[in-house]
């Protein structure tokens, strides 16, 4: 059964995507599960955030055609592999959006990846850019990371729109996988007010796992690390957990990895 490709996308900035993506990574392969990273901001905070150099070859390679085989590289998390971003990125992007089939261009060179991999997560930068463009043209789900506060749902609408733009012209089988909530301060009313809000737009794809607003979250990239791995016990590792899981639940025509007692997946 092959993987699924999951952009986490949201062009604003600053609202979790990095965070989400890294630890739903490593949730999922401390699971077990053949995971993939694709860092395809150039900022390069994901590759950073599990304490990877942003050198060598890169997610720019890949956009140049080089096949993800040849530039998946391990991490020191088993089972969780990284194709890390590095500067030069933002210029790669900017070929391809002047190339004539430069938006799907990723789709085609990231695809043999779910030959690999069971999750391939793509990181993607703060912008509907080309390189958010690509990203959510190669994958069959987006994750939406929404931070709990007043603006944060003025962007969403211009997202939703902007995916039935990519669905209509690029990759008819997008779906949403879903929307979390990020950053969520239990004790105020505007957490619950945006909570109850983005509910009542998307019911069902609202996850019900909330990532609460956490200095260990935000501790974990200095150390190099994903919160799960820095503070296993933590309310912020809890939440990716139930997140992960959920994810799982979500896309249950994906198997889960074989259990230990070694019976076929
Ligand atoms: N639940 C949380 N609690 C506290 N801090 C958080 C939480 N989630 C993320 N952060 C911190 O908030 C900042 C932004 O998070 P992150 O980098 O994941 O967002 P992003 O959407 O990827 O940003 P960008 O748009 O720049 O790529 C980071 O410093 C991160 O460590
Ligand atoms: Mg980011």
């Amino acid at each position: 059964m092959p993987g699924r490709i999951y952009a986490v996308a949201n062009q604003k900035g600053g609202v979790g995507k990095t965070t989400t993506a890294v630890n739903l990574a490593a949730c999922l392969a401390k699971a077990g599960e053949r995971v993939l990273l694709v860092d395809l901001d150039p900022q390069a905070n994901a590759t950073s955030g599990l304490g990877e150099q942003a050198n060598g070859t890169s997610s720019c390679d890949l956009l140049d055609g080089a096949p993800p085989g040849e530039l998946a590289r391990p991490t020191r998390f088993e089972n969780l592999d990284l194709i890390p971003s590095k500067p030069d990125l933002a210029g790669t992007a900017a070929d391809l959006a002047r190339r004539g089939d430069g938006e799907r261009f990723l789709a085609e060179t990231l695809a043999p990846a779910v030959d690999t991999h069971a999750f391939v997560f793509v990181d993607c930068p703060p912008s509907l850019g080309p390189l958010t463009v690509n990203a959510l043209a190669a994958a069959s789900r987006v994750l939406v990371p929404v931070q709990a506060e007043y603006y944060a749902l003025e962007g969403l609408s211009q997202l939703v729109t902007s995916l039935g733009a990519i669905r209509a012209r690029l990759n008819p089988t997008l779906a949403l996988a879903g929307v979390i909530l990020t950053m969520v301060d239990g004790r105020t009313k505007l957490s619950a007010d945006v909570a109850a809000e983005l509910e009542r737009h998307f019911g069902p794809l609202l996850f019900r796992a909330r990532v609460p607003r956490s200095v260990r979250i935000a501790e974990a990239p200095s150390h190099g690390e994903p919160v799960i791995t820095y503070d296993p016990r933590s309310a912020g590792a809890e939440a990716y957990w139930k997140v992960a899981m959920e994810l799982v639940d979500r896309s249950s025509e994906v198997p889960l990895a074989a259990p230990a007692s070694g019976a076929p997946a």
